[in-house]
């Protein structure tokens, strides 16, 4: 290996530069692949200096060093939470994972829409299932914030059972878990966000919760699709629950925004830029319902501006992943370091100062970017 003996500060440019044109000019899955290996085998690039305090955030009783996470999908099996910890996030969601392996959906199923700065995947919770998942974090010391992602295996009999399996099994080697209902590429998942299935999904699942011996915090991840009335319906339910936070939002169905480039009619869900308007006015309509609940921002996100307008629009935490598909790694450094500069900018000394200033705008439609 090439890359191996040089050092952090060399490595950067060179994954950025060359690999990253490389890895553009691959299938999609199979640049996702080549990314993951890179990573296991320590070529990214590790954070050399501590976060600014400015960044430190308390997220239901976690201790972030800052409030930028890696989002559910990427590292669906937990290969390599370690290495994106070391790179710099302050938490590190894997997953989604199902009780049993399953292979998800025929490939193609993950597609660049380049204009756009846009992705669309079918993948359908490909993973290895609790078993691996839970083998390979059991002894790993991740030295970031661990989300644990669980969901439903395609052809189980019962999806609310599935997700108590999830809370039974990483409840204690999580940092926190997230109840993902809102993947559009499995048949039925997404009504688990009606009403009446929610109030029972969640009921099961914080059942489950209180039996362990560690009280893990949960996050209950929801779509962008969802109307008012639907947001309204939701907060009603969690509002009556213990539910730590949300986590605001899966992709879209929704192709308005890419409506006639190559891949846009792909079937599956939209990341990326063109869902960070959408997915960001639902965060600040679901901040407006559900009082100072944490809730954790993600769709979208592409640069520091983009960052700091998700934590306006009243997100406590963000995660990103589509952006890193086109910006490359160093991405999350500017971020930390645009929001860092926004914190002294207002004359604050956190960034949690900041979060929810801009909410009424947002959730009108008034503020986009
Ligand atoms: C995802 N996402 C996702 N979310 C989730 O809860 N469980 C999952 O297994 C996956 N899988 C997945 C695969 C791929 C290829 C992508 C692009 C995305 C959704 C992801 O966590 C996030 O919510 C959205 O992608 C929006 O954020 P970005 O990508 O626009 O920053």
């Amino acid at each position: 290996m090439i890359l191996a003996p040089l050092s952090p500060l060399l490595r950067l440019p060179l994954l950025q530069g060359v690999s990253q044109q490389a890895l553009l000019q691959m299938d999609a899955e199979t640049a996702h692949g080549a990314t993951i290996t890179a990573l296991r085998l320590g070529l990214a690039p590790q954070q050399s200096h501590p976060d600014a305090p400015e960044l430190r955030t308390a997220l239901c009783g976690l201790d972030l060093a800052n409030p930028v996470g890696m989002a559910a999908g990427f590292d669906k099996n937990a290969e390599v939470p370690r290495p994106l910890a070391q790179m710099g996030f302050g938490m590190v969601e894997i997953g989604t994972v199902t009780p049993r392996p399953q292979s998800g959906n025929p490939k193609p199923r993950l597609f660049r829409i380049m204009g756009a700065h846009g992705v669309v995947n079918r993948m359908g919770f490909n993973n290895q299932g609790h078993d691996a998942v839970f083998a390979r974090l059991k002894d790993l010391r991740v030295p970031a914030a661990l989300g644990v992602n669980i969901g439903a295996n395609k052809d189980s009999d019962d999806f609310v059972a599935d997700y108590v399996l999830g809370v039974r099994r990483f409840a204690e080697l999580a940092d926190y878990l997230t109840v993902n209902v809102s993947s559009p590429n499995t048949p039925g998942l997404r009504n688990l966000q009606g009403d009446e299935a929610l109030r029972r999904l969640l009921g099961e699942v914080l059942s489950a919760r209180a039996r362990a011996k560690t009280r893990v915090p949960v996050f209950l991840k929801i779509a962008p699709d969802l109307d008012e009335t639907a947001l309204d319906a939701i907060a009603a339910v969690i509002l009556a629950t213990d539910l730590d936070g949300l986590i605001v939002s899966n992709t879209t169905i929704a192709r308005d925004t890419v409506a006639g480039l190559p891949n846009a009619s792909e079937a599956g869900g939209l990341s990326g830029r063109p869902l960070f308007n959408l997915s960001t006015r639902r965060l600040a309509q679901t901040r407006l319902r559900v009082g100072d609940r944490p809730i954790i921002g993600v769709g979208g996100i592409h640069s520091p501006q983009s960052a700091l307008a998700k934590l306006q629009a009243g997100a406590n935490a963000i995660q990103l992943y589509s952006a890193l598909v086109f910006g490359g790694l160093d991405l999350l450094d500017r971020i930390k370091r645009g929001l860092t500069a926004a914190v002294r900018a207002e004359g604050k000394t956190n960034i949690a100062q900041l979060v929810g200033n801009r909410t009424a705008d947002w959730a009108a439609g008034k503020a986009q970017l």
